[in-house]
């Protein structure tokens, strides 16, 4: 084994004595290293810290190993570990320390070698990408499941609701059960769309409002009102789903159910879209404006709206446009959070 005797009570530790096996390894003659500092074995330029590390161990007289690129006399360089061990006199004094350098390699490794294992991490990486992967799917089959199930859960409960009013004979506690079960639908709706929802769990809105907004029209007679929608394609993440399917539930409901009384013909106009720094909802009706009529008792909806806005952190203004009427709501919306596709 190669081996390099160094003086330790000297600032350079100074090569005190090499073994035939170094002088092998190196090319040098046992004169060319004597009295010299041992760095000369080391490949300038690729790494001090170790070597830094080896001299305060070397000093200390404490065993250290380490790996490092080695130099040869010709220039070219060899990769080998390193192992100090301090020698000590009879009365325990340390006196030298020994480094033994074991070849591990040519500083460089062939280009099959290199082939070898990139092609071995490449494998690793497809492995690691496919796990990531069925994990991945997993969790969003178990999402679709969960939401699918909360759908059928709500669907479940309006269809019960509707069963009750179908056998009330007071028509307001009937009208009153019928609203209900419609808002626990379009909870329903709203869950039914996040179940189809992609891995990112999002929320078409587009989808919802146009598909919501086509019912709600539908109870109206054919050909009163007509609908004019001017939504960009977004989607929305999971949480504010329900706040925001719950909103536009109200918005359009009202218009359909307020605004065109006595076969009244109109427009109703629902736009989402972006703004600088969020989101622009606003349902316009033409019809006979907000104070036509006194509200109804008891009734919940525009507090509702109200409560959903402020959860949106959003704001909310009415406008009576003579004719109609224009619900506007503008929230901030992180872009990051909010992907308009
Ligand atoms: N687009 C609209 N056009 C005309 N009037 C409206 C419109 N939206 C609301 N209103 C009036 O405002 C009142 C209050 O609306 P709100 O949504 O709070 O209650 P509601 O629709 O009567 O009952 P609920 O929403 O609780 O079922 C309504 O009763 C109606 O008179
Ligand atoms: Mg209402």
């Amino acid at each position: 084994m190669p081996i390099v005797m160094v003086d330790p009570h000297q600032v350079h530790a100074p090569v005190a004595f090499v073994n035939q096996a170094l002088l092998d390894l190196t090319g040098y003659s046992q004169e060319e290293v004597s009295g010299r500092n041992w760095h000369l074995l080391h490949m300038p330029g690729s790494g001090r810290d170790d070597l830094n590390a080896v001299d305060v161990a070397l000093h200390a007289g404490e065993p250290f190993e380490t790996e490092f690129l080695g130099r040869r006399k010709n220039g070219s360089a060899f990769r080998c570990s390193l192992a100090l061990s301090p020698v000590h006199d009879e009365a325990g004094h340390l006196r030298w320390v020994a480094l033994a350098l074991t070849e591990i390699g040519p500083a460089h490794r062939s280009d099959r070698e290199d082939t070898d294992q990139s092609r071995h991490l490449e494998e690793q990486v497809e492995r690691r990408t496919r796990d990531l992967q069925a994990a991945l799917d997993r969790k969003t089959s178990l999402l679709h499941e969960v939401e699918h199930r909360i759908k059928n859960t709500l669907q479940m409960t309006a269809s019960l609701v509707l069963l009750k009013a179908r056998r009330l004979r007071d028509p307001e506690a009937r009208r009153v059960l019928q609203e209900t079960a419609e808002r626990v639908s379009a909870l329903s709706a709203a869950h039914r769309l996040l179940s189809a929802a992609g891995d990112g769990g999002r929320f078409n809105l587009k989808e919802f409002t146009a598909e919501l907004a086509g019912e709600l029209v539908t109870t109206l007679p054919k050909g009163q009102v007509d609908l004019d929608l001017d939504i960009q394609p977004l989607g929305v993440p999971a949480p504010k789903a329900t706040a925001l399917a719950l909103l536009m539930n109200e918005l359009i409901g009202n218009a359909v159910k307020h605004a065109f009384p006595n076969g009244r013909r109109g427009r109703l106009t629902i736009e989402i879209g972006r703004t600088e720094n969020g989101l622009k909802i606003a349902v316009a009706d033409n019809g006979v404006g907000l104070d036509h009529a006194p509200p109804a008792e008891g009734s919940f909806g525009k507090t509702l709206i109200t409560m959903l806005v402020q959860q949106l952190k959003g704001q909310l203004t009415w406008r009576d446009q003579k004719p109609g009427t224009r619900a506007e709501i503008v929230m901030p919306v992180d872009a990051q959070e909010m992907k308009f596709e």
